[in-house]
């Protein structure tokens, strides 16, 4: 018997590769990592630059932070060690929806650079876009589309990101997006350039609509 912790767990090479799907799709399959505090326009940003991607026939897919933790994550909090968790499983996740041929993007406040790092490294050299959506607090907090910030100032909630947990900012993201000075679609222009500037979309069909 080999030992407990030796796990006899065999790699199984697709035949259908990653290479072979976004042959078919026409574009790269690649990871939009928004990251940046909550009410900082993560998700509108994400569904927005999902719509003009899907209206240039890219298969998309976002994954929004609240949502997931409804289900594959409602087990964890918010703790630095949950937090973590809450990211390399998720990292995985866009690990899979890059190999099915899929641009996921991902909506996280993901607040840790070693957590967003981590995923970066899953992925190929560059196919990781870190999209800092950057804000200030104060913007956000003024915002407050879920009330939550209130909520956090009045202790109701625990390491609530930017007042009593921390944020990270990227060092050194593909883009930046200033969400508090920028209209929506002035950053969702901006994000789709950048990504025909890398060459994203192969298929003449996916590149101009
Ligand atoms: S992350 O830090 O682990 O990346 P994630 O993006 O999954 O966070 O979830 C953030 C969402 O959870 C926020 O948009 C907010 O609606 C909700 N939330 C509830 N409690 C907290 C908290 N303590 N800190 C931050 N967000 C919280």
């Amino acid at each position: 018997m080999p030992p407990s912790n030796e796990k006899q767990i065999i790699w199984h090479q697709p035949s259908i590769t990653k290479q072979d799907r976004e042959a078919l799709y026409g574009h790269r399959a690649v990871a939009l990592w928004f990251t940046g505090l909550s009410g900082s326009g993560k998700s509108t940003l994400a569904h927005e630059v999902e719509r003009k991607l899907y209206h240039r026939g890219c298969h998309t897919y976002v994954l929004d932070g609240d949502n997931v933790r409804h289900g594959l994550n409602s087990d964890l909090g918010f703790s630095p060690q949950d937090r973590a968790e809450n990211i390399r499983r998720l990292a995985e996740l866009v690990r899979l929806f890059t190999d099915a041929g899929v641009i996921v993007l991902t909506a996280f406040i993901s607040p840790y650079r070693a957590d967003r790092e981590k995923a970066r490294h899953l992925l190929a050299p560059g196919d990781f876009f870190e999209i800092y959506c950057r804000c200030s607090l104060a913007v956000c907090e003024q915002r407050d589309p879920k009330g939550l910030y209130k909520k956090a100032r009045a202790g109701d909630i625990q390491e609530f990101t930017g007042i009593s947990a921390p944020y990270e900012e990227p060092l050194n993201p593909e883009i930046t997006v200033d969400t508090d000075k920028e209209s929506c679609a002035a950053c969702t222009d901006r994000i789709i350039g950048v990504l025909e500037a890398a060459e994203v979309f192969k298929r003449q069909d996916c590149r101009s609509r």
